[in-house]
């Protein structure tokens, strides 16, 4: 079976990728920094699968780092999650973002290159559609800068097509993921963000879990359906799942592709906090508040163009996302937030 590092395999969606993988039989390599990452996601994947998995403590900036890794651990693909991923961050250090991500992704390259490994996963955002002339969106659709995050990820889409196209990589998937949200339904792993939480469905759970007194609903003027913002939430188990299946293309098959992976149907902050609640019988108190500043009023996938090519769709809904958010959230809230 084909063997495959994973950069920031130990963070929120590498971690549940990492699971999928070990399941269907892959040999996985987690290599992570740890700079938004627990210790033990390695300890905790072995609990979910019963296999141990080899981990790499590196940052992928550091080249000869890289290359050592690829020598001790001699790999089919790469699946590159490792990067910076707040949006007020990268507007506040724009260098910081040019250096984890696109130099970063650079240095990963080249170690790649060096030892000979063609065919790489990239971990792209529904960020670089910016604001859309329509929903949904698909791969056609205009892309945007409308942040730095935003930025590194069409840098870093156009460094890895333009790689596939000039032969220095074999195949490439460009993955633009949606809104990810949910957990792995053994509440072991999940997304626990440091400080205060910059997205809906981690805030959501502090709330819900009494960390914090109300939930800000961005806005409730925009033209959706109720006023507040719409996403395309998709389950990080799905996208794990979708992972797979590009994976599987791009150890078959030579050249790039681009898909959206969400699920394409849009819901709003109001429709996540109904839905919550009626899935979990916690209430969760809110307060409309102004909208956020660079928010688009709706934003959901085409996701067309990932079934017909990889035969993938979306299976879980709102219900199962909150749900396994939630038995997570409690768990964490047990361990890290308790009195
Ligand atoms: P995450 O922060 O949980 O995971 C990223 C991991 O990479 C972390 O474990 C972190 O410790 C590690 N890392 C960061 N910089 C590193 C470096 N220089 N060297 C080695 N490891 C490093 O984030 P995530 O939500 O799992 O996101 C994974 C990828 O998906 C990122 O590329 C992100 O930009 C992209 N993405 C995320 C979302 C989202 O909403 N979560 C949406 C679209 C795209
Ligand atoms: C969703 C909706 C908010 C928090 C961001 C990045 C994007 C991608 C995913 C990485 C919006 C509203 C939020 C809150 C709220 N990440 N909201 N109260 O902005 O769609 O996407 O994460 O690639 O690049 O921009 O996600 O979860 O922040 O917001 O009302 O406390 O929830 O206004 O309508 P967003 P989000």
């Amino acid at each position: 079976m084909a063997r495959i590092l994973l950069t920031g395999g130990a963070g929120f969606i590498g971690s549940h990728t990492a699971v999928v993988l070990l399941e269907r039989g892959y040999d996985v390599v987690l290599l992570d920094d740890f700079s938004n990452a627990a210790r033990d996601v390695p300890a905790r994947l072995q609990r979910i699968t019963g296999v141990g998995v080899p981990l790499i403590e590196a940052d992928i900036r550091d080249e000869a780092a890289m290359a050592a890794a690829l020598a001790a651990f001699p790999v089919d693909a790469v699946i590159h999650f490792a990067a910076k991923k707040a949006v007020a961050e990268s507007e506040a250090d724009p260098l910081l973002y040019y250096d984890s991500n696109i130099v970063g992704t650079v240095r990963l390259l080249a170690a790649m290159r060096r030892a000979g490994v063609g065919r790489i996963v990239f971990s792209s955002s529904a960020t670089v559609y910016g604001e859309p002339d329509e929903c949904p969106i698909d791969e056609q659709a205009a892309l945007r800068v409308t942040n730095v995050y935003g930025r590194t990820k069409l840098v870093m889409e156009g460094m890895i097509t333009d790689l596939v196209r000039t032969r220095t990589l074999k195949a490439a998937a460009v993955l633009r993921y949606f809104n990810p949200v949910g957990a792995h339904p053994s509440g072991l792993i999940g997304e626990d963000p440091t400080g205060v939480p910059a997205n809906l469905m981690p805030y959501l759970c502090q709330v819900a879990e009494g960390k914090r007194p109300y939930l800000n609903v961005f806005g409730d003027d925009y033209p959706t359906h109720d006023g507040s913002g719409v996403r395309d939430f998709i389950h990080v188990m799905d996208l794990a799942e979708a992972h797979e299946a590009a994976l599987r293309r791009v150890l078959g098959t030579d050249g790039d592709f681009t898909v959206n992976l969400g699920t394409g149907t849009g819901y709003s902050v109001l429709d996540m906090i109904g839905a919550f609640e009626g899935a979990t019988g916690v209430k969760v108190p809110y307060k409309i508040a102004p909208r956020r500043p660079g928010d688009v009023a709706a934003c959901y996938a085409d996701p067309a163009r990932a079934a017909t090519l990889l035969g993938w769709r979306a299976t879980r809904g709102i219900e199962d996302m909150c749900r396994d958010a939630w038995r997570w959230q409690s768990k964490i809230a047990l361990t890290n937030h308790g009195p």
